[in-house]
Parts: structure tokens; C-alpha cells; sequence
């Protein structure tokens, strides 16, 4: 079982990405590149439009494999990303790890914790899995944030080989599984 490839919320839509939107996915990367470089790893060097190609070249596949589901954050009219939202199979059986960054134009209006919130709702939704973590770094306070307004729970900060400029090395481990979300059992 997949989550669906769309989700509508009020006033964005979360959908899978397809390879028409890779000058649109590059736009919006270079656009927010001072942010991305700040705490992305992937994000180190500016990009070039065959990088993000690749990216989502790579989204298809994982989709299909399972490894990852990986979504463009849109406003329902329009084609214009305001960010990505996804769930990722690389934290061990029973779980999935959510990541996002939003454009620098749309931050501090609530989308990326109400796209997480979405997520977490859809992954804990699947078979099989029992918790959504969301790992960040200590200093990003505006990521942790997210996990706080959706009532995960701080498992352990653990240090790690810090890769983006602002990292300090200590990633702080959010998760919430059913009992967080509600008592609600899946699979
Ligand atoms: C992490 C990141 C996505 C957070 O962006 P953000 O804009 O702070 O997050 P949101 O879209 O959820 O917006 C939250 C803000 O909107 C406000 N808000 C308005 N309406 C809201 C609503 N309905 N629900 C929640 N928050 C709302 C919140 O109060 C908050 O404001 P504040 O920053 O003054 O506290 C962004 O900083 C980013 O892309 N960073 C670079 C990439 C990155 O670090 N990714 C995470 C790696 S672990």
C-alpha cells in the first residue's frame, strides 16, 4: 500500500513530483538557495537544473520502491513549488522520517506544520508503520518548531558528522507513533 499521490488540504495541495516540474523545482531552489545552503546537506554547492532533474527522477523511483514519498508543496492554483514535503524509509522497520523545507517567500505561515501534520497523518495511516520521526539539528529552531505544534515527543539528541554550514552536530530525534496521534492502530 502507497499513500494516495495527492492530498488536498485547504489551501495547498501536496503531490508527487513529476518531471515537468524540474525548472519550477530549480527556480524555487535557487530562489531560497541562502536558507537551503544554511542547513541542507544536498544544498551545499548552487544547483544546477540537472540536479534537480535527478531529484526527481529519484522521487519516482523511491515512490515506487517504497525507499521514499516525496511531495511538492503547491498552492492549488498554481505549478510554482512553495516546497517539499516527504516521507522517508531510512530510519529502521516500523518507521519513517519526515523532512520539508519551504521558499524563502513562504515561511511563517503555517505551511510546512500543516503539510507535516498531513504526512504524519498519511504515514501512520500505512501498514506496518508505527512512528514518524522528524530528526534536526539542535540549532535549527524553526524546524524543531514543527515537531513542537504537532505534539511529537523528543526521544534523544544524538551527536552526528554535522554536513551544512549552521549545523552544530547534535540532531535532536522527534517522533510520534500511534499512541502520540491518538491510540489510533494501523496494520
Ligand atoms: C524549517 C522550515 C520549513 C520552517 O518554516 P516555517 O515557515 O517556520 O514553518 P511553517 O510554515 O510551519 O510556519 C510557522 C510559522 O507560521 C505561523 N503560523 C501561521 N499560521 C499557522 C498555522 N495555521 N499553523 C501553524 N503555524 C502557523 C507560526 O506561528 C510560525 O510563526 P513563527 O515563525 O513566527 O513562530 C523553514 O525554515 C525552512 O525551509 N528551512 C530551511 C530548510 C530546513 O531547515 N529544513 C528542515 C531540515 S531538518
Amino acid at each position: 500500500m502507497r499513500p494516495p499521490k495527492r492530498i488536498t488540504l485547504d489551501d495547498m495541495l501536496l503531490r508527487c513530483w513529476t518531471p515537468t516540474d524540474a525548472p519550477a523545482l530549480h527556480m524555487a531552489v535557487l530562489e531560497s538557495f541562502e536558507i537551503l545552503h544554511t542547513w541542507m546537506p544536498w544544498a551545499a554547492e548552487r544547483p544546477q537544473l540537472s540536479d534537480q532533474k535527478s531529484f526527481i527522477t529519484s522521487t519516482i523511483s523511491q515512490w515506487d520502491t517504497g525507499e521514499a514519498y516525496v511531495y511538492g508543496i503547491f498552492a492549488p492554483d498554481s505549478e510554482r513549488p512553495l516546497g517539499t514535503v516527504g516521507l522517508h524509509a531510512r530510519v529502521g522497520p516500523g518507521a519513517l522520517e519526515l523532512g520539508y523545507w519551504l521558499h524563502a517567500d513562504h515561511t511563517g505561515k503555517g505551511l510546512a506544520t500543516r503539510a507535516a501534520r498531513a504526512l504524519t497523518e498519511t504515514g501512520l495511516a500505512l501498514p506496518g508503520i508505527e512512528r514518524i520521526e522528524i530528526r534536526c539539528d539542535e540549532a535549527n529552531t524553526a524546524s524543531a518548531a514543527i515537531p513542537k505544534r504537532l505534539g511529537y515527543c523528543l526521544d534523544r539528541i544524538e551527536d552526528y558528522n554535522r554536513d551544512a554550514s549552521a549545523e552544530t552536530g547534535r540532531k535532536m530525534i522527534w517522533f510520534k507513533s500511534h499512541a502520540e496521534a491518538g491510540g489510533s492502530q494501523h496494520g
